[in-house]
């Protein structure tokens, strides 16, 4: 499998993140599988920057297996309609407010945690973490949450204006990036009079140093 770049994970490891995404290949249209697959390369070459060059491959490799599981399957939650997430969401007493409930672009993101660890027993709370808050982000974010945030917005396949100057960006800082992106965001749903979680505000205002 060419989109496994990191020659330091182990063969097991290697063939558990081939396995995710065989699963993910059978259940997604081709264009969501490629934005997936996209996601976890960028999310490999940042991860090698960001957390093995930083940590030490012997600190770093945990988190970084981590988040190649989030990356693969942060979209897995697209594969359901908003009727049928809005379902699994009252069957499972999932808690999420009316406002997130109204939310069709976020939802599979909110949900994702819940389906990734019911239907690939995934129980780690930084896997399932990352899956949730990759689309409206989270207050404490973590560095595989804003590896996630960030790959999803900047992989291969993304194509707009801007996005071949955060990927440069991205090459020289992570929270700097991350800031762009999420700028990026607010203004595209503002220009088009979409919503904007009641959150973001203050997500935003913590990465500009607000508490
Ligand atoms: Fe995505």
């Amino acid at each position: 499998m060419d989109y496994i770049y990191s020659s330091m994970l182990s063969q097991k490891r290697r063939d558990y993140l081939i396995k995710l995404a065989q699963s993910i290949k059978q259940m997604m249209p081709s264009s969501l599988y490629m934005h997936s697959m996209g996601t976890f390369k960028c999310a490999q070459s940042l991860g090698r920057a960001y957390i093995l060059e930083k940590e030490g491959q012997k600190k770093g490799m945990g988190p970084f297996f981590k988040l190649c599981i989030s990356s693969i399957l942060h979209d897995y939650g697209k594969i359901y309609t908003y009727e049928d997430l809005l379902d699994i969401i009252e069957k499972n007493h999932i808690q999420l407010t009316g406002f997130e409930k109204k939310c069709k672009p976020i939802l599979h993101s909110l949900v994702g945690g819940f389906l990734v660890e019911r239907d690939f027993h995934i129980t780690d709370s930084q896997i399932l973490k990352a899956i949730r808050c990759h689309t409206v982000g989270c207050i404490k974010m973590g560095v595989v949450d804003k590896i996630l945030f960030v790959s999803d917005k900047i992989e291969e396949t993304r194509d707009y204006a801007s996005v071949g100057q955060l990927r440069k960006i991205a090459l020289h800082s992570l929270d700097r990036c991350l800031k762009e992106v999420y700028k990026n965001n607010m203004i595209y749903n503002i220009e088009r009079n979409k919503l904007l979680h009641p959150k973001t505000s203050v997500i935003w205002n913590n990465m500009c140093g607000g508490r």
